[in-house]
């Protein structure tokens, strides 16, 4: 039994229930790829069981550690890029409270904050600026270990820590999550005497949420990683019994993608209405746009927070070239009561709707979106938790990633690999004369001086 619901509901016009099941044969031997094991990019598909076989004693290790972590630290830096970073941060934004670090009464657990995620100078400073002034711990994650960003804010930060509390004491407020035995970051782990968690050789970065790379800072954060796990859990039996595009909700919303793609779709939006869930969109446009955007391929994946960007995107979805489609996602029920209170004067004209919840405003503020977008032709999906919990949101991740891999298949791409995430690395190593790069930075001085 699941809480998330997937609905088409409003996908008449666009896309009929015949058209829709055309796809089952291809939806059958993508799943059949998926479950089996036989598909491209086969040897990182650790992540499919992955729920099903997190053992007992790492969720004990890891809940010990993040409580040994609330005990010292009143910050905690979550130092990594891409997969290794937006998965933590997508879980802790959509259950904190949002104001949690800027209020008196509420320390119970570190304030999570990140870095390696760019390579700004400003907001690395920044963050040694507040970093002198608070007790805090660290965790360095990065799979393959020589990823240059959070590398690099690695090395300022290990100085910092190493400064502040002296390099024993540092010791024990870093904790890596690398490979088992590859990499930079691995051999400066057992150097130093790290306490390391390993990231499996078969799950990729952006797949890579319910290893240590999402746990560890979750746990930290003190949210219930257990619950996490076992909504993934409860989601990964749905997703992996039948292929049905009637039945599977990964399967229905697979085959929906390729289908509006196939008809000229090339653009989703992921849509919600809950600030807390903007890094849910951002973990969701890595995990689609690096698994399906190689070979010329793949819907380009984007977000909007309503009702914010109606008032700046919301012009161009209504009315522009007409490519797109929206995937919303829909919270129930919120996590605090407010109602919008009755004014004798009513000079802004709110009192039609005083008494009533902000969350039934927004509500049908959501369901007059979603129908006048209908009607400006673009076609709409709709994701519904009941809440934003540990097990939903273990189920919505565990959703996207099966439906991500399905979708991949169906387009006939490896939806497990990124090789087009080279391209800005090679030239940068180029321009910044790394060695071993010696051809590649004549040829760019060539490109950039033109001689
Ligand atoms: O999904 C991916 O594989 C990437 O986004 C990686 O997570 C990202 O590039 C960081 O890589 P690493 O963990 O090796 O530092």
């Amino acid at each position: 039994m699941i809480n998330l619901k997937f609905s088409h509901e409003h996908l008449s016009g666009f896309l009929t229930d015949d058209e829709l099941l055309i796809m089952q044969e291809e939806l059958n031997l993508s799943h059949d790829m998926l479950v089996n094991k036989t598909g491209k990019g086969n040897d990182f598909l650790g992540w499919v069981d992955l729920p099903e076989q997190i053992e007992e004693a790492l969720l004990s290790s890891i809940e010990e550690d993040a409580r040994c972590i609330r005990g010292i630290a009143e910050i905690f830096v979550v130092i990594g890029i891409g997969g290794s970073y937006l998965g933590a941060r997508a879980v802790i934004e959509a259950l904190s409270h949002p104001f949690a670090g800027m209020m008196n009464n509420r320390k119970k657990a570190p304030v999570i904050v990140y870095a390696g995620n760019s390579i700004s100078q400003d907001y690395h400073a920044a963050l040694l600026n507040l970093l002198d002034e608070k007790d805090y711990a660290l965790a360095v994650i990065s799979k393959s270990g020589t990823t240059t960003e959070p590398a690099v804010a690695f090395r300022i930060l290990k100085a910092h820590l190493e400064k502040k509390y002296g390099k024993e004491d540092a010791r024990n407020r870093i904790i890596s999550i690398t490979d088992k035995s590859r990499g930079a970051l691995k051999k400066l782990s057992t150097d130093e005497g790290y306490k390391t968690y390993v990231i499996p050789d078969d799950v990729g970065g952006r797949y890579s949420v319910l290893t240590p790379v999402g746990l560890l800072p979750i746990a930290v954060a003190g949210f219930d990683i257990r619950q996490l796990v076992a909504g993934a859990q409860a989601m990964r039996k749905v997703c992996v019994a039948v292929p049905s595009i009637i039945e599977n909700p990964a399967c229905c919303y697979a085959a929906i993608r390729n289908s509006l793609y196939r008809m000229g779709n090339q653009v989703e939006i992921l849509v919600n209405y809950e600030p807390a869930l903007q890094y849910i969109t951002e973990w969701w446009k890595q995990l689609y746009g690096e698994s399906e955007g190689k070979d010329g391929e793949g819907i380009f994946p984007a977000g909007v927070g309503f009702t914010t960007d109606l008032h700046s995107m919301g012009q161009y979805i209504q009315d522009g070239q007409r490519m797109l489609f929206e995937t919303v996602i829909t919270v129930e029920t919120p996590m605090h009561n407010l109602v919008i209170p009755f004014d004798p004067a009513d000079l802004d004209g709110m009192n039609f709707i005083s008494g009533k919840s902000l969350n039934e405003v927004n509500q049908m503020a959501a369901l007059g979106t979603v129908l006048a977008h209908i009607d400006g032709e673009v076609p709409n999906l709709n994701i519904t938790l009941p809440k934003l919990n540990e097990q939903n949101i273990g189920e919505l991740l565990y959703f996207f990633m099966f439906a991500c891999g399905l979708s991949g298949y169906i387009l006939g791409v490896n939806p497990f690999d990124q090789p087009g995430v080279e391209a800005y690395k090679k030239n940068m190593f180029a321009l910044l004369g790394k060695s071993g790069f010696e051809k590649e930075s004549e040829a760019i001085r060539v490109r950039i001086v033109g001689e």
